[in-house]
């Protein structure tokens, strides 16, 4: 792995991949292709340093998606269908589609789109067609549908609107655009104001790193709030709306997200507060019915007990550092998706319509032979075991309220789709 240094003010400029000071409304590309090599942002330096890293092996692409220097779930796709292009140039032992394909899908397990991600190209490969092309097409689909769902969720985010967001579910985490805040920015580019309360989310602090520094790029107005002050702030009226993003979403919309958010969602409808979930195709898992079959990753232990070089427990304290949480599809109002809202209750309709209209063309996931690998340096010495969440709500509100093709919201929520409830109170 090699890389460049910029500014940490640099961004991506809207003409080209290289960093910039462009003009207002110039957007952040979290990875591109350049010659042969796969170039992408060191995520884990933001915000101190803009590194772009330079990528010309499969293995280096499986260690930065590993480490979270290429993160959030489409960006991990995108950068995974990358690395099965560089194996494809390679003359080594990684050079046949299935053991690249194993080796990426090794990194990280809960990201639905990286297994989206390895299957494109490894079709390709394995067919004989280019696998450039098929990574080139895939991230294309992935931009163009966080597109659209900017545009499909923009009608929630009014000028007044203050919007809670958990962990980064930006342009880093989806090459351009975002999910959870790609809604808020074409908001904001559309001439609205809105203001967007950022979870720090610990332990690695995707919000307060990378969410805040995306927002800043931008002029987007926000505040850096501790994760446990979300519900202070919903409680007092403080919160218009919650969005956030997804690495996996099961038929019944139970899915998984960073770690906090099911927390945020129960607080969300404890006080009113609609709670969306924005997602491209990739995101969504048609194999899997409800949330307790989500793989969730656990990741090392000193993430919780370390920073950097700071221990922040006693000596001989264990940890436990689940990298997601599931949230029951009874907390949320509606997913976002690149076809418009589409409330929980109606999911599995439209993904299988989606199934039979694309007649076999649908973008498929790549299955590794075995069950997931634990992640590196897991350390759960001396700690309880985790049991499955319960992830099947036991009264679920809004599914009893059903209708064809439309949004329908648990009572609750309703007449809030829009986002406009009003509040008491401005962060103003
Ligand atoms: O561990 P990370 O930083 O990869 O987790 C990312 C998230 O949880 C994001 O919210 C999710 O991938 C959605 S990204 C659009």
């Amino acid at each position: 792995m090699s890389g460049t240094q910029h500014p940490p003010s640099a961004r991506i400029s809207r003409r080209g991949a290289t960093p910039g000071h462009g003009e207002k409304g110039d957007r952040v590309r979290a990875l591109w292709w350049e010659g042969r090599t796969l170039r992408a942002i060191d995520q884990r330096l933001l915000p101190g340093r803009v590194k772009v890293l330079r990528l010309s092996e499969v293995k280096e692409v499986a260690e930065a998606i590993r480490t979270l220097a290429i993160r959030g779930a489409p960006s991990i796709g995108v950068g995974a269908a990358y690395g099965m292009v560089l194996a494809s140039f390679s003359k080594g032992k990684d050079a046949s589609p299935e053991r690249a394909a194993e080796l990426l899908a090794s990194t990280r397990p809960t990201a639905h789109d990286l297994f989206v991600g390895i299957e494109q190209v490894r079709r390709a490969w394995a067919d004989g067609s280019d696998p450039l092309e098929a990574a080139d097409a895939y991230k294309r689909s992935v931009v163009e549908e966080c597109r659209a769902i900017g545009e499909a969720g923009a009608p929630l985010v009014t000028t007044r609107s203050r919007v809670l967001t958990h962990c980064n579910a930006g342009a880093l985490a989806t090459v351009e655009w975002g999910t959870a805040l790609a809604p808020i920015r074409i908001a904001f580019h559309d001439g609205r104001d809105p203001f967007v309360w950022v979870d720090e989310t610990r332990p690695l602090l995707q919000g307060a790193r990378l969410t805040a520094w995306e927002l800043g790029q931008e002029g987007i107005r926000h505040a850096v709030i501790a994760d446990n002050a979300a519900g202070h702030f919903l409680h007092r009226r403080e919160v218009d709306l919650v969005i956030v993003g997804a690495d996996r979403i099961t038929r019944s919309g139970d899915f998984a997200n960073k770690v906090g958010t099911y927390e945020k969602a129960v607080l969300a409808w404890e006080n009113g507060v609609p709670f969306y979930v924005a997602a491209p195709w990739s995101t969504f898992d048609p194999k899997l019915e409800r949330g307790e079959e989500i793989p969730v990753e656990e990741r090392g232990a000193e993430e919780v007990t370390h920073w950097g070089s700071v221990t922040m427990v006693p000596r001989g304290s264990s940890a436990r550092n689940p990298a997601f949480d599931v949230t029951p599809s009874k907390y949320v109002t509606a997913f976002i998706t690149p076809a418009g809202l589409v409330a929980p209750q109606e999911l599995a309709r439209v993904l299988s319509e989606r199934r039979s209209r694309s007649q076999g063309t649908e973008r498929s996931a790549y299955h590794p032979s075995g069950p997931p690998r634990p992640a590196r340096g897991a350390d759960t010495r001396g700690a309880p075991s985790s049991s499955s969440p319960s992830t099947s709500p036991s009264t679920s509100p809004s599914r009893s309220s059903a209708r064809e093709g439309r949004v329908v919201l648990p009572a609750p929520h309703r007449g809030t789709v829009r986002g406009r409830a009003t509040r008491a109170r401005s962060p103003r």
